[in-house]
């Protein structure tokens, strides 16, 4: 496969893999309607990789869109993206959710399948095993129980790709379920650019550490762990981005719908993400201990062994080089993409 259509191509993650695409050698062919992302992301893929990937501002949920970039384009493979992912957002808004995410998934198909492009890479997520019942999950864990409106978009998409897969053999999907990704590109020129307050751990902190906020709320020290704080499996975001190659090579195969957990398989507490933090800084970062936070299950890492065996992934960072690389870019980029 040569020419790859990344949908929301300038967002934190399509961005650090459009860079690892572009260094590779692939074709780049973005589609964004810049709802949660800056076109100067662009600039800034172009200074790493010295490539400018080819650019449209547009909606996947446009028809019209989706088949300028298919006419104008021999697209091999789609990787989506596209997305709203605010959980606390879908709460409140739920059919916006659900119309920007699933209607956009079903368009995108069928547009792709007009197009006669059958090779698709799904951005789901490790909260469609909602409150799982032990960790580490891997891939056989049942899926449902979402908290919240944004997850359950990602666990109904799952399931139309199964159908699909069922209806029209043609397809080729690999649905990766993406457990807490961190970090920035160590260039220090990408890196993730929240609106607003951020919802996130790792954004949060570095906030904290640039001075745009006072303290990190810790939410809940009562759980059952070690430490009292909840446990996740944070991986890098470069690392992150290497997964979808892993998943271009494996739809060469042919496989039909396969699915990927993509983490490191170790489980890190908020302590330890803020002391890896304050390592990277060098000093203490301020924080309070607040309640709980509602939806949040008490840990979620995964076991790391089918991504290897099937695609060749392993995570190769740790929490000290995520750290390190988001500080790197919060440091240089205080207000992230404002110029
Ligand atoms: P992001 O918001 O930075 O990137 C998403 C991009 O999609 C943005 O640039 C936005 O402008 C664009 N977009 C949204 N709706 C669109 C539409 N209808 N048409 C065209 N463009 C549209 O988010 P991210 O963190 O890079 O996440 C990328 C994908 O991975 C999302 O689908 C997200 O749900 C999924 N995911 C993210 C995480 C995470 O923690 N960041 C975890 C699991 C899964
Ligand atoms: C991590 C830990 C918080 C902020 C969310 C989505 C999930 C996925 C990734 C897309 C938790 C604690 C956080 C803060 C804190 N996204 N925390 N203070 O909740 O694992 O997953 O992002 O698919 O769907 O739900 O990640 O970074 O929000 O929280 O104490 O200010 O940090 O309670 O234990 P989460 P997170």
């Amino acid at each position: 496969m040569k020419t790859i259509l990344v949908t929301g191509g300038t967002g934190y993650i399509g961005s650090h893999t459009v860079v690892e695409l572009l260094n590779l050698n692939y074709e780049v062919v973005i589609i964004d309607n810049l709802s949660n992302s800056k076109e100067m992301v662009l600039d800034r893929i172009e200074k790493i990789t010295g490539k400018r990937p080819k650019f449209y501002k547009g909606d996947i949920r446009s028809r019209e869109d989706l088949n300028k970039i298919f006419k104008e384009n021999k697209i091999d493979c789609v990787i989506n993206f596209a997305g709203l992912k605010a959980v606390g957002e879908s709460v409140r808004m739920p059919l916006e959710y659900y119309e920007n995410n699933i209607y956009g998934a079903v368009v995108l198909l069928e547009e792709m399948k007009k197009n006669g492009v059958f090779n698709f890479i799904f951005s789901s997520s490790a909260t469609v095993y909602g409150d799982p019942a032990s960790v580490p999950v891997d891939e056989t864990f049942p899926t449902g129980g979402t908290t919240n409106p944004y997850g359950t978009t990602k666990l109904f998409i799952e399931r139309i790709l199964q159908d699909l897969a069922v209806a029209e053999p043609e397809f080729n999907i690999c649905i990766l379920r993406y457990f807490n990704p961190i970090g920035a590109h160590p260039s220090g020129l990408m890196g993730e650019d929240p609106n607003g307050i951020p919802n996130n751990l790792a954004p949060y902190i570095t906030q904290v550490m640039v001075g745009k906020r006072e303290k990190l709320n810790i939410f809940g020290d009562d759980y059952d762990t070690p430490d009292g704080t909840c446990i996740r499996d944070y991986i890098h975001v470069c690392d992150l981005a290497y997964g979808h190659v892993c998943a271009i090579k494996k739809l060469e195969e042919k496989p039909g719908v396969v699915v990927y957990n993509l983490g490191t398989g170790k489980g890190s507490s908020v302590f330890d993400i803020l002391h890896a933090f304050e390592k990277a800084y060098g000093k203490p970062i301020p924080y309070s201990v607040a309640p709980r936070r509602a939806g949040d299950v008490t840990a979620n890492y995964t076991k790391v062994d089918k991504a290897a065996k099937e695609i060749g992934f392993t995570a190769k960072y740790n929490i000290e080089d995520m750290a390190r690389d988001a500080w790197n870019w919060q440091k240089n980029n205080p207000n992230g993409y404002e110029e």
